[in-house]
C-alpha cells in the first residue's frame, strides 16, 4: 500500500502491470499482433477481386485462405518462447548454485533431482615451516576454485580449534590439513597450538567422543622418510585426532615424502599432486551429493557393517554405515594413500593400541598385573599393614616390597588423556576453566564462589588410586582403585615440586596463543590455588598431612575433595583451606548404586565421615550432584544428612553427562535443567532454616546455599580472604597446633553478580562470556 502511494498507483494499475508483465501474456501479445499483420497483408491482396463481399464476411474468409501463415506464426512464436524460458532458467540455476552442483545435477538421471548444496566450500589449513606446505595449499586452492568451488586457505595459527572447529561439522564445508612434521616428530610452529589442542580434546572426555561428528576432512603429511621413526608423524597424529572425535575422512591420508629415493611417486611436489587428483575427483563427487561406502573388502572380513551378502538391501542410514565402517576396518597401514583402490580405512587399531583404552578394559588390565604380581610373589592382598604416623590410612611397612600404582599400561592411556604424571601416583592436569580464565573467558563456579582465581589453579591429587568406582567418574575407572594404600610412595615434597613444574610448564604453552590475556599468563605462572580433586582420593595418600602443609607454606590455598570414606583419615587431617565431602546419594541404596564402593561397611563409612567434617573448625562443603531420576527424589534424606555434618556450604550442580561408556548408565536423559536443579535446592532450603541460597553459577548448572552465620548484616561472605587464611594457618602451625581458628576468620564478601538472582548469573562481568556450541559439552569444573 506504501509503496503503491509512493509511485503514485493504485493496487489494480500495479496488479495490471503485473500480468502484463508474465511471460504468457507477452507471448499472447506478441502473437495476436503477428497474426493481425498477416491478416492485413493478406486481405490487402484480396481486397479489390471480392468488393461485393461485406467486410465481415471478406475478413473470415482471408482468415481462412490464410490459415497456414498462422499456424506458422503461432509455432515460431511458441518455439522462441520455450528456448527463452529454458536458457533464462539455467543461467539462474547455475549462478545460484555454482556450476559444479549444476552439473551434478545436469548428470543426474534421477527423475526426482537434488538440488541441494553439498559443499559450501573448501578450508585449506597448512602447517608449514619453510613453505612447502603452504605452497601446496595454494596451489590446492587454486584448482578447487576452478571447479566453482570456493577455497580460503588458512594458517593454521590464526584458527581457533575452540571456538571454530566445531561449526565445520554442520557448515558444509571440507576441511583440508597439509602438515609438515620436524624434528622428533614435532609440528611446525604456526600449527603446535592446534595439534596440542586436538591432541587433548581427542582424549578429554569432555568434548565427548562425537565433537567433531559431521566434520569432513582430509589430511596430507610432508615428511622426510630419513626421519625414521618420526615419518610423518604430524600428518598421521592430525588425522587419528580428527577421527577419534568422530570427524568423518573423506579419504585416505596423502604422505609426501622429500626422500626422492623412497618417494612414491620420486618426489614430495608429485606426491602432493598424486593425492591433489585423488582430492579433487572426490571433491566433485561430495559435491554431486555421492556418499562413499566402504568396498566391503576390508581386512575386517565379516565384521565389516558394508559387507553385502548378495541380494542383500544396504541399510537406512548409509551416511551412519560409511562411518561405522570407515571406522572398524583395517589398520593403521592401510590409512595411508596407497595406489590401489581401496581407500576410506578404518583406525580400530589405533584406538585399540592404547590411544584411549577402554575403562573397563583398564580395570582389567590393573587386576590381571595385580594378580600376576602377586602370584609371582607368593602372596595374595593380605600383606602386613602399619598406620601411618602421619595420618590414619595404612600403608605397608616395606617400602621394597611394594609395587608401583601406576603400570605402565595405566602410564601410556593417562597421559593420552592428558594427565602430566607424577612419580608413582600422582598427577596434573591444566583444568579447562584455567584456560578459560588465561583467555578472559570466566573461571570455574568456584570463582563465582568463593574467589578462586582460575587461571592460578593447580588441579593436582597425589593419589590416583580411589575406593569408589562413581557412575559420573569423569575418569572412568582409569584409575586404580583399593581400600587401603598398598604401593610404592613418593616423597610429598617430591610431588609437589614436580607438580608445580609441570603445571608451570602447562601455562607457558599459553604464551601468545590467540586470546590469551598478558598479564593472566603472568599470574598463571606463579600457582595460587590446589585443587586436590583430580582422580582417586587425595586423603588415602599416606603424607597428605605433610603435603598439604607444603602447600601452605608456598601460599597455595588448599581445597581438598574426599569421597567420604575415610572417617579416620578425615579426623586426622590437618587445616585446608576448604574441606568438601561428595554427597553423592542420600540413602545407602542410592549410594550404592551412584558411587558403587569397594568398602562392604560404605554406609557406616559415609555417615561418619560426615560427622567428622562436622567436627573441623575451617570451611567445609557438602558437594550435592543431582541425577535426575536417581537421587533427586530424597530430599528428606538429603536434608538429614545435612543436620548430621553441619556444612558451612552446599554446593549443588547437575550432573555432567560423561560420554557414553561402558563403565556408566548414565545418560543425558539423567541431567537436571538448570531450572530443576534451582527449584531442587529451593525445596531443600526451605527444609534447613539455617541455610539460604547464596550464589549461583549457570553457565555450570550450580548453586551455591550458605549457612546463614555467612551472612553479615544481610550480606553475604562466601568468598575466602586467602591471604588471612595464610596467616591463621601459619600462626597455628608456629604454635604446634594450639592457635586454632575458624571458617568465620578468613571470610569475605561476596560481589553482587555472583549473588543468587543477579543479572550476570554468577558469571564475572569482568570477562566476556563465550557460548559453546553445544551447551551439553559444558563442564562445571572440579
Ligand atoms: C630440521 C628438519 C627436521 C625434520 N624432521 C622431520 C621428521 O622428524 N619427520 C619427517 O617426516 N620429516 C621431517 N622433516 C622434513 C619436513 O617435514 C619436510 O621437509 C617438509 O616438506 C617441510 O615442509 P614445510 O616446508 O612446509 O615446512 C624435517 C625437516 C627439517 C628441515
Ligand atoms: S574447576 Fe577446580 S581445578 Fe579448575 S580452576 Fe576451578 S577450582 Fe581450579
Amino acid at each position: 500500500m506504501l509503496m503503491s502511494q509512493k509511485y503514485g498507483c493504485t493496487q489494480h494499475q500495479l496488479q495490471r502491470t503485473v500480468y502484463f508483465n508474465t511471460p504468457l501474456a507477452k507471448m499472447l501479445s506478441f502473437f495476436v499482433i503477428i497474426v493481425l499483420c498477416i491478416s492485413r497483408v493478406s486481405t490487402f491482396d484480396t481486397k479489390v477481386s471480392q468488393n461485393a463481399r461485406s467486410p465481415s464476411e471478406s475478413y473470415l474468409i482471408s482468415i481462412w485462405q490464410n490459415r497456414l501463415y498462422l499456424y506458422s506464426a503461432a509455432a515460431l512464436v511458441f518455439g522462441i518462447w520455450f528456448s527463452l524460458k529454458l536458457v533464462l532458467r539455467k543461467k539462474s540455476f547455475s549462478k545460484d548454485v555454482g556450476p559444479w552442483v549444476y552439473k551434478a545435477v545436469k548428470s543426474n538421471d534421477s527423475p526426482d533431482r537434488d538440488t541441494s548444496v553439498h559443499v559450501s566450500g573448501v578450508k585449506i589449513f597448512y602447517g608449514s615451516q619453510t613453505g612447502t606446505a603452504k605452497g601446496f595449499a595454494e596451489e590446492l586452492s587454486e584448482e578447487v576454485k576452478t571447479l566453482g568451488i570456493p577455497a580460503e586457505v588458512i594458517d593454521i595459527k590464526d584458527y581457533d580449534p575452540d571456538d571454530q572447529l566445531a561449526d565445520e561439522c554442520t557448515n558444509k564445508s571440507v576441511c583440508v590439513f597439509l602438515v609438515a612434521t620436524y624434528t622428533d616428530g614435532q609440528p611446525t610452529e604456526n600449527a603446535e597450538w592446534f595439534c596440542k589442542w586436538l591432541e587433548e580434546a581427542s582424549t578429554d572426555f569432555r568434548y565427548g567422543k562425537t565433537y567433531l561428528k559431521g566434520l569432513r576432512y582430509a589430511v596430507f603429511g610432508l615428511g622426510n622418510s630419513v626421519y625414521v621413526g618420526h615419518y610423518n608423524t604430524v600428518g598421521k597424529n592430525v588425522d587419528k585426532w580428527l577421527w577419534m572425535l568422530s570427524g568423518m575422512r573423506i579419504m585416505t591420508r596423502g604422505e609426501g615424502d622429500c626422500n626422492v629415493v623412497k618417494s612414491r611417486n620420486g618426489s614430495i611436489q608429485a606426491d602432493f599432486v598424486a593425492w591433489k587428483v585423488r582430492f579433487l575427483k572426490r571433491l566433485l563427487a561430495l559435491a554431486k551429493g555421492e556418499k562413499k561406502s566402504c568396498s566391503g573388502n576390508c581386512k575386517t572380513g565379516g565384521s565389516c557393517k558394508n559387507k553385502r551378502k548378495d541380494g542383500q538391501e544396504k541399510g537406512e542410514e548409509e551416511e551412519e554405515e560409511e562411518k561405522a565402517a570407515l571406522q572398524n576396518n583395517s589398520s593403521e597401514e592401510d590409512l595411508i594413500e596407497s595406489s590401489s583402490d581401496e581407500e576410506d580405512s578404518g583406525l580400530q587399531d589405533e584406538k585399540n593400541s592404547g590411544s584411549v583404552v577402554d575403562m573397563e578394559d583398564l580395570g582389567k588390565i590393573m587386576n590381571s598385573a595385580k594378580k600376576a604380581k602377586s602370584k609371582e610373589e607368593g602372596r595374595g592382598d593380605g600383606q602386613m599393614v602399619k598406620l601411618s604416623k602421619l595420618n590414619g590410612v595404612k600403608k605397608i611397612e616395606d617400602d621394597g616390597e611394594r609395587r608401583e600404582m601406576i603400570t605402565p599400561a595405566l602410564r601410556g592411556a593417562l597421559t593420552k588423556q592428558g594427565y602430566k604424571l607424577i612419580g608413582s601416583h600422582s598427577g596434573v592436569k591444566l583444568c579447562r576453566w584455567t584456560k578459560s580464565m588465561l583467555r578472559g573467558r570466566g573461571g570455574c563456579y568456584k570463582h563465582t564462589f568463593y574467589g578462586i582465581e582460575s587461571h592460578r589453579c593447580m588441579e593436582t591429587t597425589p593419589s590416583l588410586a580411589c575406593a569408589n568406582k562413581c557412575v559420573f567418574c569423569w575418569r572412568h575407572h582409569t584409575n586404580p582403585v583399593g581400600t587401603e594404600w598398598r604401593w610404592k610412595m613418593d616423597p610429598a615434597e617430591k610431588i609437589l615440586q614436580d607438580a608445580l613444574e609441570k603445571h608451570q610448564s602447562m601455562i607457558r604453552q599459553f604464551r601468545g596463543v590467540p586470546g590469551v590475556k598478558p598479564e593472566r599468563y603472568e599470574e598463571g605462572l606463579a600457582v595460587k590455588h590446589c585443587a586436590l580433586s583430580l582422580v582417586g582420593e587425595p586423603i588415602m595418600y599416606p603424607e597428605i598431612n605433610t603435603f598439604i602443609r607444603l602447600l601452605h607454606s608456598h601460599r597455595i590455598s588448599s581445597f581438598l575433595v574426599t569421597n567420604a570414606q575415610f572417617p579416620k583419615e578425615i579426623r586426622s587431617l590437618v587445616p585446608v583451606t576448604q574441606l568438601y565431602v561428595s554427597v553423592d546419594a542420600s540413602t545407602k541404596d542410592s549410594l550404592k548404586k551412584i558411587d558403587r564402593p569397594l568398602f562392604k561397611d560404605f554406609w557406616p563409612r559415609f555417615l561418619d565421615s560426615l560427622r567428622a567434617l562436622g567436627e573441623k573448625r575451617q570451611r567445609t562443603v557438602y558437594r550435592l550432584t543431582l541425577v535426575k531420576a536417581w537421587n533427586v527424589e530424597e530430599m528428606q534424606s538429603y536434608s538429614e544428612l545435612i543436620a548430621l555434618g553441619q556444612p558451612d556450604f552446599i554446593e549443588v550442580k547437575g550432573v555432567t553427562y560423561c560420554g557414553e561408556s561402558s563403565a556408566s548408565s548414565l545418560t543425558m536423559a539423567n541431567v537436571p535443567w538448570h531450572q530443576e536443579v534451582v527449584a531442587f535446592v529451593q525445596q531443600l532450603a526451605d527444609m534447613l532454616p539455617q541455610y539460604e541460597i547464596a550464589c549461583e553459577h549457570e553457565h555450570s548448572n550450580c548453586l551455591l546455599m550458605a549457612h546463614t552465620k555467612f551472612k553479615v548484616d544481610g550480606e553475604w561472605w562466601t568468598w575466602i580472604d586467602y591471604e588471612r587464611f595464610q596467616e591463621l594457618v601459619q600462626a597455628h602451625e608456629e604454635s604446634g597446633g594450639q592457635q586454632g581458628f575458624s571458617a568465620l576468620d578468613y571470610m569475605a564478601k561476596t560481589p553482587s553478580w555472583a549473588l543468587f538472582g543477579a543479572n550476570e548469573q554468577g558469571f564475572d562481568p569482568a570477562d566476556t562470556r563465550f557460548q559453546r556450541r553445544n551447551k551439553t559439552k559444558d563442564i562445571s569444573g572440579c
